[in-house]
């Protein structure tokens, strides 16, 4: 069944959509058709992933980080708690992007590495769909879902091209 997203979250799914499609790319066991759209070479792909994640995905965790925390911890002991594997996961994700940068890796270490990104990264954006933004819809009421919207739209405007 299609998650029917409130607006205020929307643009956040928008950004969800792009790191799914480059968290399965990268992964060991993807497509050939997702896999055409990267770069080859293990280490082309890391570069990529890095400038991605640079560009695209870092200002999303920011905004994630910042406006998020601020409007829904203390509300709710189930929402809470999601909240903090999430924050868990931002910092893993960062730190295994961090990981990649290390120009002496050999290829098979990068290839494990962006392995291992690609699954943390597609769990993570699928907790936030199915049991963060769900629990968020549940727990905020249409006032304040609206001042999150406003805000999210403030600190991480949507970006002129598509992503
Ligand atoms: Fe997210």
């Amino acid at each position: 069944m299609p998650i029917r997203r409130h607006d205020a979250l929307r643009p956040l799914s928008r950004d969800h959509h792009f790191a799914l499609q480059l968290a399965r790319g990268v992964q060991s066991t993807t497509s050939p058709t997702l896999r055409a759209q990267l770069p080859k070479e293990p280490r082309a792909l890391a570069d990529h992933v890095i400038r991605a994640f640079r560009d695209e995905l870092e200002p999303h965790f920011v905004a994630e980080d910042e406006v998020l925390t601020a409007a829904i911890l203390g509300k709710d002991a189930e929402l809470d708690g999601v909240w903090r594997e999430i924050e868990r996961e931002h910092v893993e994700v960062r730190d295994l992007v961090a990981q990649l940068g290390d120009r002496s890796l050999e290829d098979a270490r990068v290839e494990a590495l962006l392995d291992r990104l690609g699954r943390l990264l597609e769990a993570h954006v699928r907790k936030e769909e199915r049991s963060l933004f769900e629990r968020i819809q549940e727990v905020l009421d249409e006032p304040t879902l609206a001042r999150l919207g406003a805000e999210l739209e403030r600190r991480h405007p949507p970006r002129a091209t598509a992503l």
